[in-house]
């Protein structure tokens, strides 16, 4: 089967596929095409269950066109569903999923806890901290500036946001503390570094500490935080990685109870759409410079 692809997801997760650290995917060999979950439509078929024209999506790659391999059939979508096919790589795609699956199954926020999320102007931290206020919790944003840390606040419905930028771990451990005199219950991780050296400076008496990623140090050989890791047993926390792919079997629950959410107005979803092959590699790096703002897609075509 090919598919002709339209959009592809830029996910900073995919990270551990440009280089050989061992990661959850196998490497991309030099001279393959860089995967990407993708959404399109299928251009030629020579199985009965997808015809041309149906829209897929699946793990193809950034390219025009992807030849479906056996083993790795992609899914039919709805697109009269959603506003925009684009949706299935944002709300009820990795981001989503990402965000629902990090906090509800992991985090498990209770009403009336306190959680910190970094990354939070970003397109899973800006899920989470909704799906926490949906959920009862006062929730801290961290991002970087004055703009979105404006858009936690009056777009998003964050309790409050914390500019990072130029800042060193102590002074922002000291910033955070003046917000979250209590500590935080939960702290929903997208960054590391000197972010996560201050959030563990301000977690409360057994804080669930979430680790979805850590954007800072992909792109240095040297990890530059976790130096306050004490903190984890001075206050009876835990510390969980997860990865969005091991809930596959609550997939359909999570995008329709996401999907009512974003009916009823209580979850907004951005999305960051750049055009054109040729700019995937600009596109991908405004994840590094911050200049994303919501679920960095690429338009192929
Ligand atoms: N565990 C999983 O299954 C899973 C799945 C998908 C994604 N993830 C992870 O989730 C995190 C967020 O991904 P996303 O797709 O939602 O990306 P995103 O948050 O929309 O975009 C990345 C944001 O990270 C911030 N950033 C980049 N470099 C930074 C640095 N050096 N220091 C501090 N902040 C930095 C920037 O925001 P500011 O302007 O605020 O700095 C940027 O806008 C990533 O760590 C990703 O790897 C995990």
């Amino acid at each position: 089967m090919v598919i002709r692809n339209h959009y592809a997801s830029l996910d900073p997760a995919q990270r551990g596929w440009m280089d050989d650290v061992p990661s959850y995917m196998p490497p991309i060999a030099l001279g393959d095409a860089v995967r990407a979950a993708s959404v399109g439509v299928v251009h030629a078929s020579a199985r009965p269950d997808f015809a041309v024209g149906d829209w897929v999506m699946g793990m193809n790659a950034i390219e025009d066109f992807s030849v479906a391999q056996p083993g790795s059939l992609p899914t039919k979508i709805d697109i009269a569903r959603v506003p925009s096919p684009t949706n299935y790589l944002s709300a009820i795609g990795v981001t989503g999923l990402t965000a629902y699956f990090g906090l509800l199954n992991h985090g498990q926020p209770k009403a009336g806890e306190t959680m910190l999320v970094s990354g939070a102007a970003g397109a899973v931290g800006s899920v989470v901290g909704q799906i926490g206020k949906i959920m009862g919790c006062r929730v801290v944003g961290i991002a970087g500036g004055g703009t979105k840390c404006d858009r936690l606040r009056r777009e998003y419905g964050f309790d409050a946001a914390i500019d990072y930028r130029g800042k060193s771990a102590d002074r922002l451990a000291a910033e955070i503390a003046g917000v979250v005199p209590e500590g935080a219950d939960i702290v929903f991780e997208n960054v590391g570094g000197t972010i996560l050296d201050a959030e563990l400076m301000n977690i409360a008496q057994n804080a669930r500490i979430i680790l979805c990623g850590l954007i800072s140090e992909y792109n240095h050989p040297e990890p530059a935080g976790a130096r306050n890791l004490r903190q984890i047993f001075i206050k009876s926390a835990t510390l969980e990685g997860f990865l969005f792919v091991e809930h596959t079997s609550q997939f359909a629950e999570a995008a329709a109870e996401i999907g009512e959410w974003i009916a009823d107005g209580k979850l907004r979803v951005d999305e960051d759409v750049q055009a054109g092959l040729e700019n995937s590699y600009a596109a991908f790096m405004r994840l590094f410079s911050g200049e994303n703002s919501g679920k960095l897609i690429l338009k192929i075509i």
